[in-house]
């Protein structure tokens, strides 16, 4: 191409990101390589949207151990069918977004129950079932089905708004994003499209100092062309989090049991265990002191910790006492051994650790 302004290069981009996938996709656990591929393997719908599912706002770092140990555990989506809720949130715990996890134990349920534990292979039918949006369905359309959807996740944003220099400000650039994604995604191999765009984002295409010399379509890249490559995506600066304060009670008996509540299934952290709480708030005042705790006792402070949600930060006093004849309570009093093994949000273990200091370090859990 001569001129500086180039034509829309949007349908030259498959041929040579293809290329380069096929001799350097990452090796995923829930992915078929193109070797595979080219030996007949297909891949598993059934995984592709488990995978899918545990990445949503969470890393491949993150997810791959969760993703090993759901796939042993429940192979088949007829098995996750039948798996117990409480097992399933308890595989989960750790990994955030609860929400997830209850959704795909419904999905699950629906899919064995009303679909012949055959998933829908378009965008439209997975988009009706439970924690399906229409990211993940066009994901799972794509990388399942072979159905030439747009798949657009940050990483590909990163890369597009780069490609074609689209400066107009996330999230509202969004559906422009979407547009040359839709141009640019080839009717042949489209889930490979979508997974070598991810993984150019994530090795090459990355945020901060991207490693343009190796990557396989800088020749197509706008950004590039004029050095500018680091200014793209334009963003619209973040708000401040706002911080919410509570307190968080750790009872023990004198045989080291802890006390346990399942929380309400509906809201934040719904269906997952942890230890009682005051209300969250945005002010410190008696609700959020030892006035909120579950009975009487000589708590004592261990220290405030802190956990970042989407939408604010979390600081909770963490109080402890040792209880000799405690009152009933609803829950469960959990041995010190178990509560590994208990579905404790990360922020939970962050407040038994600060009561228990270290007991959930490697080696322990
Ligand atoms: N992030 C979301 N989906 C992904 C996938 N299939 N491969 C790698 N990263 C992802």
């Amino acid at each position: 191409m001569s001129s500086a302004e180039p034509s829309n290069t949007a349908p030259e981009i498959a041929p040579p990101l293809l290329a380069w996938y096929d001799r350097h996709a990452r090796a995923l656990p829930w992915r078929i390589s193109p070797s595979e591929r080219d030996h007949g393997v297909v891949a598993d719908p059934y995984r592709v949207w488990l995978s899918e599912i545990m990445l949503q706002q969470t890393t491949v770092q993150a997810v791959k151990p969760y993703f090993e140990n759901f796939a042993t555990r429940w192979p088949t989506v007829e098995d996750l069918a039948a798996a117990d809720t409480e097992d399933v949130m308890k595989a989960w715990a750790g990994l955030g977004y609860y929400s997830r996890a209850r959704n795909l134990k419904k999905c699950a349920d629906v899919v064995a129950a009303e679909h012949g534990g055959r998933f829908p292979k378009t965008e439209e039918g997975l988009r009706s079932l439970p924690g399906i949006g229409p990211y993940t369905a066009a994901a799972i359309a794509a990388i399942a089905f072979d159905q030439p959807a747009a798949v657009v996740d940050g990483n590909i944003e990163r890369v597009f708004t780069r490609l074609f220099e689209i400066d107009t400000p996330l999230p509202s650039a969004k559906s422009e994003i979407r547009a040359v994604v839709g141009e640019a995604t080839p009717e042949d191999r489209p889930g490979d499209f979508a997974q070598a765009l991810m993984d150019l984002g994530a090795t090459i295409c990355t945020p901060k100092r991207p490693a343009c010399a190796l990557c396989p379509i800088n020749e197509l890249c706008q950004a590039r062309r004029s050095g500018k490559q680091e200014q793209f995506p334009v963003k619209l600066p973040k708000k401040a989090k706002p911080v919410r304060l509570g307190a968080a009670f750790v009872a023990e008996r004198p045989d080291e049991a802890v006390l346990l509540v399942k929380r309400p299934d509906k809201g934040l952290l719904g269906g997952m265990t942890g230890v009682p709480t005051s209300n969250w708030t945005v002010r410190a005042d008696g609700e959020t002191g030892t006035n909120a705790a579950p009975f009487k006792g000589e708590w004592r402070s261990k220290g405030v910790i802190s956990h970042v949600f989407t939408h604010f930060e979390l600081r909770l006093e963490v109080f402890h006492a040792v209880v000799t004849n405690p009152p009933d309570h609803p829950g469960w009093w959990s041995d010190r051994d178990s509560l590994p093994g208990e579905a404790l949000p990360t922020v939970m273990k962050k407040a038994l650790s600060a009561a228990f200091p270290g007991l959930f370090r490697k080696g322990k859990t």
